[in-house]
């Protein structure tokens, strides 16, 4: 991955126009992202994608990442996608109930990948009904953690084998694998804190 002169000053832009920006850019979060980036071409078994679908979408730091021509920023909060509209067209809504139908990125088909960073601040019946409606034959990525400690994480897994089968990673072809990464201090017991990211890929 390598990350030029334009695409610095344009992240520099976004942090200093908007005040919680920076939490999209921790060691984790980036790593995480990098993990896509490194897996998409070897685990897919695809040439490089040319569209996909990113589903929560934040600040667009992932899309800008993996610099896929065609992507789709899906998110439900309206501040996100208007940095996102920027770069890329998107699409503000609750993720379940995304439209394949409507072809934002001007093609008549179905999105090569589709990717969920977000599984765990979801709740099962919205992740069922995202994942129900994949069109068949596309590759998905998604990732959860084990931090139930996050009033947003309303989904978090124990671990690997209940991260995949929430998610219903049941189809022919998975990859598995799982991140180790440090968050908070625990000011308690003044010692670090570790959790676990799970990451997986698929094809519908
Ligand atoms: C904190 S951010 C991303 C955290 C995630 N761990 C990651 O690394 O991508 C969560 C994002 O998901 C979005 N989001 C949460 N629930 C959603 C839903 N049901 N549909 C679409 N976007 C959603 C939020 O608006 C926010 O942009």
């Amino acid at each position: 991955m390598r990350f030029g002169e334009k695409q610095l000053t344009h992240w520099m832009e976004l942090v200093r126009t908007h005040d919680d920006a920076i939490e999209a850019f921790w060691p984790s979060q980036i790593k995480s992202k990098s993990w896509i980036a490194d897996k998409l071409e070897f685990q897919t078994y695809m040439d490089l994608p040319h569209s996909c679908v990113i589903f929560g979408c934040w600040y667009g730091v992932l899309a800008d990442m993996l610099k896929i021509p065609v992507t789709v920023c899906v998110d439900k909060e309206a501040k996100y996608l208007e940095w996102c509209a920027k770069s890329y067209p998107v699409w503000q809504g609750c993720l379940s109930d995304y439209d394949y139908n409507i072809h934002l990125d001007g093609s008549n088909s179905p999105p090569d990948v589709v990717i969920n960073t977000i599984t765990e601040h979801i709740s099962q019946e919205v992740y069922d009904k995202w994942f129900e409606k994949i069109p068949e034959g596309t590759y998905y990525i998604i990732q959860g953690n084990n931090d139930y400690s996050h009033k947003d994480h309303v989904r978090a897994c124990e671990d690997l084998n209940m991260f995949a089968s929430i998610n219903k990673m049941d189809h022919n072809f998975n990859y598995l694998d799982e991140v180790t990464y440090e968050g908070p201090w625990n000011m308690k017991e003044d010692k670090p804190t570790y959790y676990k990211r799970f990451m997986g890929i698929g094809k519908k």
